[in-house]
């Protein structure tokens, strides 16, 4: 049975809107589902009919080329929407509810859910710790860039937004609950970032830019964000960062200018694997281990840093060999001088996105005009996939069923 449209990565470079099948509560075969998962039962899942769906820079990994994803995968991962149908042992989210779905899927009944380590369930992905929807490697749930999508262990799942209306009104910021605000705060809270801390963030995407609102939602007192891209540059100093372009020039000598210290309290790496070398102009080559590199020597000794960027097991565009299997070339010695921590991996949504919600609802913070949410239709995905691809300056809302009024 079709009866749903959704995004799919047809090859590097490229994505379309097709025709797919209306999700039911068992887990079908299909471009990137783990054979170990197909036919499994999902009756404590819920169908949502979409209300927004964002694009990510970790969709962009894929779509670039640079992952083992496989053509045909339904993109999606950050998920707002309507329930519509309720699998037979839903508990205690309803028809109509409006929630918001924390892009990693977590069963909550294993050792590390019970810790509340939700990206790293042990129960949701045959391949590996970790799940998400629409990514490859991900167990193969389908993506929610659709017009509806099935979410597993939904009781556990959904965050429900207490008032219809309100969330509608809101939608442009609650919509960032699902993954980039979380991941910007937890970016932040990791890299130990409180009161009167001096804060650097690497990468003026949304996900540095959320760092940046996140970094001043805790207390810093001055938040340096840099990027190559001077668009995204002025985004973040609309409300209120310093910026550098790493291009011009060397980050601890462009810190020291602005701080009086070539080094910061907190730093965060938004970024990932596709960093680009720094001091060597806007279109500089790739140089994997820069941002981390470049963290270590300006975070403060006894310091941590916070790594939301992503980094690979698998990249077949990488320059190297060591880089095609994730090895990259650290200064560890540097890190382990200065006592200094890390912490990578997926953010655990589920620890951050209720308290987020509340500061959203009673206006404490503003997410979306930080990270210029955009919405634009289902169809427009693949301009939304090639404008952000070229450095828009935009978070891009995808609107599939109209909810969002534009
Ligand atoms: N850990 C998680 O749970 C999680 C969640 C969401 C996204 N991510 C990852 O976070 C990263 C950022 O996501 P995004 O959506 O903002 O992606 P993005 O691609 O839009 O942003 C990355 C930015 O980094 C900039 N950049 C490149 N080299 C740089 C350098 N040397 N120094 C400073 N900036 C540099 C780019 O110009 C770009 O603006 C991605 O790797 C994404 O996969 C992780
Ligand atoms: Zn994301
Ligand atoms: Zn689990």
């Amino acid at each position: 049975m079709s009866g749903n449209r959704a995004v799919a990565y047809k090859g590097p470079g490229l994505v379309d809107v097709v025709d797919i099948d209306y999700p039911t509560f068992e887990l079908k075969d299909g471009p990137g589902v783990n054979p170990a998962n197909v036919g499994r039962k999902v009756p404590h899942g819920v169908i949502l009919k979409t209300v927004t769906t964002n694009i990510c820079g970790s969709d962009q990994h894929m779509v670039r080329g640079r992952t083992t994803a496989p053509t045909g995968l339904i993109l999606g991962h950050e998920i707002t929407g309507e329930i519509v149908e309720v699998g037979s042992d839903v508990e205690f989210v309803a028809v109509g509810d409006i929630v918001s779905v924390p892009f990693n899927i977590a069963c909550g009944r294993c050792r590390n859910c019970k810790e509340g380590k939700t990206g790293i369930c042990l129960n949701v992905n045959p391949d590996r710790p970790g799940s998400a929807y629409g990514y490859v490697d991900m167990g193969g749930w389908v993506g929610g860039q659709a017009e509806y999508v099935l979410v597993p262990y939904a009781d556990w799942n959904v965050l429900k937004f207490p008032d219809r209306d309100q969330a509608l009104d809101k939608i442009l910021d609650l919509t960032m609950l699902s993954d980039i605000f979380p991941t910007g705060f937890h970016g932040a809270v990791t890299a130990g970032v409180g009161v009167g801390s001096t804060v650097y963030v690497a990468g003026a995407g949304p996900v540095g830019l959320a760092v940046a609102v996140s970094a001043q939602l805790l207390g810093a007192a001055v938040v340096v964000v840099g990027d190559l891209n001077e668009s995204r540059l002025a985004q973040a100093r609309s409300f209120g960062c310093e910026t550098i372009n790493v291009g011009a020039g060397s980050v601890p000598d462009q810190l020291a200018q602005l701080l009086g210290v070539p080094e910061v309290d907190a730093a965060v790496d938004a970024v990932g694997f596709e960093a680009r070398s720094q001091g060597h102009g806007a279109n500089a080559a790739e140089a994997p281990a820069t941002v981390l590199n470049s963290l270590m020597e300006i975070t403060a000794a006894g310091g941590a840093i916070g790594i939301p960027g992503l980094y690979v097991t698998g990249d077949p565009g990488a320059a190297d060999e060591a880089s095609k299997v994730g090895t990259l070339s650290l200064g560890l010695g540097t890190g382990w001088a200065k006592s200094l921590s890390f912490t990578t991996g997926q953010c655990p949504v589920m620890k951050y996105n209720r308290q987020l919600m509340m500061a959203i609802l009673h206006d404490k913070v503003a997410i979306a005009k930080a990270v210029n949410a955009t919405a634009i239709s289902l169809d427009d995905a693949p301009r939304g996939y090639a404008e952000f691809d070229a450095g828009a300056a935009t978070k891009y809302v995808l609107n599939p069923n109209g909810y969002v009024s534009v």
